[in-house]
């Protein structure tokens, strides 16, 4: 049976469905040697032929306006087509001041009333261990959000102060291989949702 899979990853019972998966990935960083879009970079490049990352932008997003949710905002429209043809959502965001950084907190907050983001499946990869409070806040933000947050995808990483990029990300093998891990358990997921065997688990 093909699969994108890892072969020991596969439940041979599924009977997953073969088409590509789309999935956006979304940097809270605006740094050019962030370590958190080499990490969505890397994923990208990890990833395997049939799971097809298309990495947004929301630099180009202004500050969110409720006054304005309707207006003609381009940057916004991309990322809502973005998202609409995506089949799962990647985060990764720095923490600032304990806190989500602001640009995701404001690409967010432009997505809370669209039809796009509920049930979205998402996957969060932390690349400072000790960004704990960010994280948690995230996924509050995001399960009230309507988010389907796929734990068991979630990848802590520690790419701060190590001054890697994405090509060093896929060389360094642990690294690499946490990631990789985390995409085959969030495709996985997806797969199981869209055949009506979503395994999230709402938070408590
Ligand atoms: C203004 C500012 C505040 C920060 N606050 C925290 C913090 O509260 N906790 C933390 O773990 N790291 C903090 N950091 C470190 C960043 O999260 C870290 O540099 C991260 O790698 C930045 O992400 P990037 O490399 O993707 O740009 C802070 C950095 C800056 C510039």
């Amino acid at each position: 049976m093909h699969s994108r899979l890892k072969p020991e990853l596969i439940d041979t019972d599924a009977g997953y469905s073969m088409g590509p998966l789309k999935l956006l990935a979304l940097s809270g960083s605006l740094r050019k040697a962030s370590c958190n879009t080499a990490a969505i970079r890397a994923l990208k490049v990890l990833a395997p032929g049939d799971v097809d990352i298309t990495i947004g932008t929301i630099g180009e997003l202004p500050l969110f306006n409720p006054d304005c949710e309707n207006d003609h905002i381009p940057a916004l429209e991309k990322l809502r087509s973005a998202l609409k043809a995506s089949d799962g959502l990647i985060l990764a965001s720095p923490e600032y001041a304990h806190g989500i950084s602001g640009p995701l907190k404001n690409a967010l907050d432009w997505l809370v009333s669209t039809d796009e983001f509920p049930y979205k499946p998402i996957m969060l990869v932390n690349t400072s261990a000790r960004a704990t409070h960010a994280h948690a806040a995230l996924q509050e933000v995001l399960a009230t959000m309507s988010g389907n947050l796929i734990e068991k995808a979630h990848v802590s990483i520690m790419l701060l102060g190590t001054g890697l990029d994405a090509g060093g990300i896929v060389e360094a093998r642990d690294i690499a291989s946490a990631l990789r891990t985390g995409l085959d358990e969030f495709c996985m997921a997806i797969e199981a949702c869209n055949m009506g065997k979503c395994v999230s688990h709402p938070r408590e």
